[in-house]
């Protein structure tokens, strides 16, 4: 029985023109080292970019819009640091690695050991014959790309420091702070608040649209006002609080999230993340959930014109635990 398609065999072989012409390889091969190069430059715009280019430059760009500068050349600067490696590995490869046709014919998976053996031969002499050796511009320019494009995302190492260090306790509560609402920065008056009252407070700052995430992780405040017969504290906690008033950080101590529900019939302050329950009669100590030690309390008074301030910054860290805190 006949075969029923006529094997076509391959069409004819058309030789590049760098093949034949000297002119013409010179000229791929500057091809290919000048997209070495841009590659090459566009790691040292990278670079630039994160050392010298300030963080908050804004500016219009058509299409895009305000855009931050210099998130926008950081960009550009990988994007380019890693395309124009691409496009010169394949202009190379198209233009000037060895342009031999190779049929090789369906046989078992596992190749036989003398072909697996001619194969690593073959990829040692088309190693040898792509003339890495002997084109010593692309040879440079690739190892200027090479190199310098690890650069990049060790630089951005850099950006997991400074360790917070102390500034992990610090918050913006002084003594004489005022409490003001979240929102709206209005300062309290404490005759404002009714017996129940829950508000929830930061510290007054001279220009509050300018608070920082920083801060404002770390200083809300929850007010809330009982009968004073309520409370069951010790004679220091009970003088940090005024005629009923009492102040707690809002970050909780187990994992940091807002604790944000209070029930009154119980005096419940609970944490919505992992229903960590505070006693606001106990100075917010632990009565149910993983939290390891109660809400900061923060000491709090009344200035000469009645608006409640801090009387001293937090005794302890706020926020949650984590391994160098001090127990307190
Ligand atoms: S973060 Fe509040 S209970 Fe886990």
């Amino acid at each position: 029985m006949g075969n029923p398609v006529e094997n076509p065999g391959l069409p004819e072989h058309v030789h590049r023109r760098a093949d034949e012409d000297p002119k013409a390889e010179k000229r791929a091969e500057r091809q290919v080292a000048s997209l070495f190069a841009l590659s090459a430059l566009s790691t040292i715009l990278f670079i630039y970019s994160y050392f010298f280019i300030k963080k908050d430059v804004f500016a219009f760009i058509p299409l895009l819009g305000n855009m931050n500068i210099q998130q926008l050349l950081l960009g550009l600067g990988l994007a380019g640091a890693f395309l124009f490696i691409g496009l010169g590995a394949v202009a190379w490869a198209r233009q000037l690695m060895p342009d031999t046709e190779v049929v090789a014919q369906r046989h078992e998976f596992r190749s036989a050991d003398e072909d697996r053996k001619e194969f690593v031969e073959t990829v040692k002499t088309q190693a040898a014959a792509a003339g890495i050796g002997r084109r010593p511009l692309i040879k440079r320019t690739l190892g200027a790309a090479l190199g310098l494009v690890g650069l990049g995302p060790i630089i951005m190492l850099r950006d997991l420091g400074p360790l917070p260090e102390k500034e992990l306790e610090k918050t913006s509560w002084k003594a004489g702070t005022r409490l003001v609402t979240d929102p709206g920065d209005r300062p309290i008056k404490a005759s404002e608040l009714e017996v129940g009252a829950v508000v929830q407070t930061l510290p007054e700052v001279d220009h509050p649209e300018h608070r920082s995430l920083n801060d404002i992780a770390k200083d809300p405040v929850l007010l809330i006002r009982l009968r004073p017969e309520d409370f069951n504290l010790d004679a220091e906690r009970l003088s940090w609080t005024y005629e009923g008033i009492i102040a707690f950080s809002k970050i909780c101590s187990h994992m940091g999230c807002a604790v944000a529900l209070y029930e009154q019939s119980t005096h419940h302050l609970l944490c919505p993340c992992h229903q960590s329950t505070f006693d606001v009669t106990r100075a917010a100590k632990v009565i149910f959930g993983p939290a390891a030690r109660p809400l900061p309390q923060l000491a709090i008074t009344v200035d000469s014109e009645g608006y409640l301030i801090a009387k001293q910054p937090f005794t302890e860290s706020v926020g949650p635990s984590y391994w160098e805190r001090d127990s307190k």
